[in-house]
This record gives structure tokens, C-alpha cells and sequence, in this order.
């Protein structure tokens, strides 16, 4: 579908979904949840609280939190996750599929990332959820980096889909996995190369930014993410695959609020929050590759088509001025700043 005016200035697609967000608790969840919901109407909703959301009761209680949360103007419909840990309980993950409480569970190798050390060594050890998932058709998100010290994290994702990831889909055959926030050329070229039990996710920034942007001119914590930004090449693979009009290509944008002390520390914490400007960055990064017309499958109707969900009849209008849009450099939560991605250079779309 096209939704392109003539002159392009505007451009109307179906509502947004993030189908990978980190939304936190208490004070943080109140602050960040706002700046999701303005722009999308559902999300996938990462489990990596501490403690972790591993059972069907405590997803329900967070969903009830974050619900509790919203701002009573604003409408938002949170899609809950599982932690996978090596005791998961592949009746309870049934159920609360079931129920239509949960829509996909996680999977986060023991030590890859924030918050996940409950996550799974043995990767044995939850074959028989894995089934489970299988039969039901729950899917599988991945965070897809291997955590073996000696191998480079540069090459943790391209090493993750050889000796975990393709196993596992080989050793479980009709489970449906989504590739969480792919960052390499190895992962777009798997996901192509593979059916349509396979989706994956890409983030805003890494659109945006390779490991220069991080690295070049002095460090820079905002840009830090896990898994980290690569070369310029897998850059430009990703920002092919997300422009291609390929359904097996969707929004995720693993928007990540840390307050500025935890980021800005000698052991700062990995993720980017694009929660407040992700549409217009698309919008920039689209038309940039002359693809506007894509953004809408991107952003709005592969997602659900993955996830088995209808597309969101409400729709979202971005709109080009002739001046450069100035974004909040941070949002303040109770717990201190929160500092946006900078795309590090001007955007003239926002949301109308
Ligand atoms: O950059 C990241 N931040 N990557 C993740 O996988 C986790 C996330 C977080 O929870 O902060
Ligand atoms: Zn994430």
C-alpha cells in the first residue's frame, strides 16, 4: 500500500507497532510508557525486569502495571512476553498463550545483555518448551548473541545463528522465531534465506548508526547498545532488508531508557532510546533510500502479519516541514534524565 500524498509532505500509514520495546517499572515505566503510546498502538513488551517476567501470573501483573501506568487520554495495548529461564514450565507457558495473555516468550543467552543473567546456559534444558511453542505456534524471540568469551563481540550475532540459533530451528521443526534486533549482514541473508517461520526485528538506530558513530572522535555511551552497532556494510544490509518490502522485515525498536548516571558511568549500561522520535527517523531513513512507500509494511503491517494480528485500522500521519524539527534532547522520570537518540542530523518529518 501506498500512502504517499503527491507532493510527499505528508504521508498517512496504518498506526505503528513496536514489536520490541523495554518499557522498565515503577517511576520509569510511568515516564517513558507516554512516549511509546503516542505514536504506536501495540507493543511487545520485553521481559528483562529484575526480577525477571518468567510466569503467566507475573506477566499479568506487569501488564496490569503498565496499563495502570497509561495516561488516561491515551490508548495502548501492551503485548506480554515470557523470560525463558532453564525452569520455565512449558504447561504455564501454554496457558498463559492460551488465555491471549502472552504473544511470544524470550530468549536471552545467560549474560548476553541487561538483565539476563536468569537466562539459559543449557540450551537442553528448554527443548521441551521449545516443543511446546512449537505445536501452539507461540514464537520465539531471540536475542541472538552468543556469550563465549573468546569470541569477539563484534561476531557474537553471526556466531549465535551457526551453533544456537539454526539448531534450534532444525531441532524444532515449525517453531516461529523472530530475530530480535538484527545488526549484520549474516542475519539478513539468513532470515532471507530461510520460510516464513522466520521474522526478524531492526531497530531505528541501528539504521542509523555503525560502530564509527560509537567509537570515532571519543566515545559515545548514548550510542551503546547491545547487541552493539557494526561495520558500515551490515549497516547498509540492514537499512536494504527494512526498505525491501520483504514481510519477514519489522519495526522493533528495542528503545532502552537508562537515566544519564547509568549511561554516562566508567561500566555504562547498553541501550538507545528512540521511543520519542522513531517515526520521524524512519520517515528520514526511508525516504532517504527512496522507499516511503515501504515504511508502511515496515513499521505498521509486517509485524502483524508475523504475529498473526489484524493491522491497526487507526492510522498515524507524518508530516515534512521545511525546518528542521527539534526533538526533547531528554525526557525527566523520577529516576533522573533519559537522554533521546541523536540521530546526529537534522530530521525535517514529525508526527502530525
Ligand atoms: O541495548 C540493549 N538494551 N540491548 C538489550 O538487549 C537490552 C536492552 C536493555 O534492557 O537495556
Ligand atoms: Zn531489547
Amino acid at each position: 500500500m501506498c500512502y504517499a500524498s503527491a507532493m510527499t509532505v505528508q504521508l498517512t500509514i496504518p498506526r505503528p507497532d513496536d514489536w520490541h520495546l523495554h518499557l522498565r517499572d515503577g517511576a520509569m515505566l510511568k515516564a517513558v510508557l507516554p512516549e511509546t503510546a503516542r505514536d504506536f498502538a501495540r507493543a511487545i513488551i520485553m521481559p528483562n525486569l529484575v526480577p525477571p517476567v518468567v510466569t503467566g501470573d507475573q506477566a499479568a501483573a506487569y501488564r496490569d502495571r503498565i496499563l495502570a501506568a497509561l495516561p488516561d487520554d491515551m490508548t495502548f495495548e501492551p503485548l506480554m512476553t515470557l523470560y525463558l529461564t532453564e525452569d520455565t514450565d512449558p504447561a504455564d507457558v501454554a496457558a498463559a498463550h492460551a488465555s491471549g495473555l502472552i504473544k511470544a516468550v524470550k530468549l536471552y543467552p545467560a549474560g548476553a545483555t541487561t538483565n539476563s543473567a536468569s537466562g539459559v546456559s543449557d540450551f537442553d534444558k528448554v527443548r521441551g518448551v521449545l516443543e511446546t511453542m512449537a505445536d501452539i505456534g507461540l514464537p520465539l524471540c531471540t536475542h541472538g548473541e552468543v556469550t563465549d568469551s573468546d569470541i569477539d563481540i563484534f561476531d557474537r550475532e553471526a556466531v549465535f545463528i551457526d551453533r544456537v540459533l539454526d539448531p534450534i530451528r532444525k531441532a524444532t521443526p515449525g517453531l516461529r522465531v523472530v530475530m530480535e534486533h538484527i545488526t549484520t549482514r549474516n542475519a539478513a541473508d539468513y532470515v532471507t534465506s530461510q520460510d516464513s517461520d522466520l521474522g526478524a526485528t531492526i531497530t531505528t538506530h541501528h539504521l542509523i548508526i555503525n560502530r564509527n558513530h560509537l567509537l570515532v572522535g571519543g566515545i559515545k555511551p548514548h550510542y551503546y547498545c547491545l547487541p552493539v552497532a557494526k561495520r558500515e556494510e551490515h549497516r547498509l544490509a540492514l537499512r536494504a532488508a527494512a526498505t525491501s518490502g520483504d514481510k519477514r522485515f519489522f519495526l522493533g525498536t528495542d528503545s532502552a531508557p537508562h537515566t544519564d548516571p547509568n549511561k554516562l558511568s566508567a561500566c555504562g549500561c547498553a541501550g538507545c532510546f528512540t521511543a520519542p522520535n522513531t517515526m520521524p527517523l524512519l520517515a528520514h531513513v526511508f525516504e532517504e533510500d527512496s522507499a516511503l512507500d515501504k515504511l508502511a509494511g515496515f513499521a505498521s503491517e509486517n509485524g502483524p502479519a508475523f504475529y498473526r494480528l489484524p493491522v491497526n485500522s487507526a492510522r498515524l500521519t507524518l508530516e515534512k516541514q521545511d525546518s528542521p524539527v527539534i526533538f526533547p534532547d531528554q525526557i525527566s522520570t523520577e529516576e533522573g534524565l533519559v537522554t533521546v537518540f541523536d540521530p546526529g542530523f537534522d530530521v525535517f518529518w514529525k508526527v502530525a
